[in-house]
């Protein structure tokens, strides 16, 4: 089939945090779809630049007017008019438009916007719906990612309370989402309920809607977790287990890891990184080290893996070179894939297949300032991921990929 594209546009919208973000409008064949593109705070070194309008008198420097501006002229110019067969060829061009080697002329936030709009206007042609369309373009076969649902927030999300990211909830026993989705729920109803007895808070949330306390420490947080799941009348390791974003990149200087108050080494921060997985039900491990420690990540993979997964986020970038260094040198085991720190679809799928090729796990994830957008349950689903990862269940920019994956689990 073939896909002329006959209209592009764009609209600067407000993300989760109330800043601009990218929405793009794409007509294929008659038929004409959008999508909105996420933004990080705890952003890696080697994402695919995100295009601001530095104006300090528009939103502090973040609009995205120029992004959209883009979209509307270079790309909508380079696109009107011309057919396509496969995601791919549209993807290569945008690439070549852009001509930088981190997408920072056009924007990332352009080209992915533009790059999601593509595929689900070309779903619509097909009749389609997007997963099973994200699955063509893969070759992967439909199926639906285990949950991992953010509990708890610190570092960048969060003030900085504790150093470490986030801790997560794995429902690892639950056979069906729905089920899934009610447990997480529970667990989060009695986290609620400890903040106001043990910390006399209101349940202040974090950016992805992560619970905040001021923790003691962060061992102090697992517990916390784990008294959670019980008081929930779920069994800690069996029903729930936990996956950590410990996000060192973010709190690593002048190569020691700023932990409690005094600085680690990289040796004693795989050491404190393989007590956590001794000593609580952790099956996942993301960023235990900083993007830059190379050298050191084998060791962390040997002392947790196959234990707990050992994911890179900051480290990977979901960057094709990145993941191949990756794979050549043993330091992980598993790809947090975000594409917005790539910038094409088509660019992410080759991410995910060099990583599934090394017999890697995948989580794929959004991003901290989200929209209401969807495609995030669509692409986990349809590329078959291992995992979810979108934040918590309080916020309607996440509910919008939970619930889509309810309604993408009804229709499988
Ligand atoms: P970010 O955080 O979207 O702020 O980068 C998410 C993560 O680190 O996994
Ligand atoms: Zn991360």
């Amino acid at each position: 089939m073939s896909f002329l594209v006959e209209s592009v546009n764009a609209l600067e919208i407000l993300d989760s945090r109330g800043r601009p973000t990218v929405l793009a409008f794409v007509r294929v064949n008659g038929r004409e779809a959008s999508a909105s593109v996420p933004s990080g705070a705890s952003t890696g070194a080697a994402e695919a630049i995100e295009l601001r309008d530095g104006d300090p008198q528009r939103y502090a420097g973040l609009g995205c007017q120029k992004a959209v501006a883009h979209v509307k002229h270079d790309i909508a110019h380079a696109l009107v008019g011309r057919s396509f067969t496969t995601q791919a060829e549209l993807d290569e061009l945008l690439i070549e438009l852009d001509g930088t080697a981190n997408k920072s002329r056009l924007g990332a936030n352009a080209i992915l916007a533009v790059s999601i709009a593509f595929a689900r206007a070309c779903a619509l042609a097909e009749g389609m719906a997007l997963f099973n369309h994200f699955a063509k373009i893969a070759g992967t076969t439909p199926s639906l990612p285990q949950l991992t649902v953010n509990l708890f927030s610190g570092g960048k999300h969060a003030g900085g309370q504790v150093s470490i990211q986030d801790v997560l909830l794995v429902p690892s026993a639950a056979t069906k989402l729905e089920a899934a989705l009610e447990q997480v729920v529970a667990v989060v109803r009695s986290a609620q309920l400890l903040l106001k007895r043990k910390y006399n808070e209101r349940p202040l949330k974090a950016d992805e809607g992560g619970l905040a306390p001021p923790f003691g420490s962060i061992e102090a947080m697992f517990d916390d977790a784990i008294h959670c799941i019980e008081q929930a009348g779920l069994s800690a390791g069996q029903d729930m287990s936990l996956a950590v974003d410990v996000a060192a990149s973010h709190f690593y200087t002048d190569g020691r890891y700023q932990l409690d108050d005094r600085g680690l080494s990289s040796a004693e921060m795989v050491s404190r990184v393989k007590s956590w997985v001794d000593n609580w039900p952790i099956v996942s491990i993301e960023d235990g080290l900083a993007e830059s420690d190379w050298e050191n990540w084998p060791s962390l993979r040997d002392a947790l893996s196959p234990r707990a997964m050992v994911l890179g986020d900051d480290l990977l970038c979901t960057n094709p070179d990145r993941i191949r260094r990756a794979i050549d040198h043993r330091s992980c085991d598993a790809l947090l894939l975000k594409v917005n720190q790539i910038g094409t679809i088509t660019e992410a799928a080759q991410a995910f297949k060099l990583a599934r090729d090394a017999g890697w796990r995948v989580t794929v994830s959004a991003r901290s300032g989200e929209t209401e957008d969807d495609w995030l349950a669509d692409l986990a689903t349809g590329w078959a991921s291992d995992q979810i990862k979108v934040g918590s269940v309080q916020q309607s920019e996440r509910l919008a990929k939970y619930n889509r994956l309810l309604r993408i689990a009804q229709s499988l």
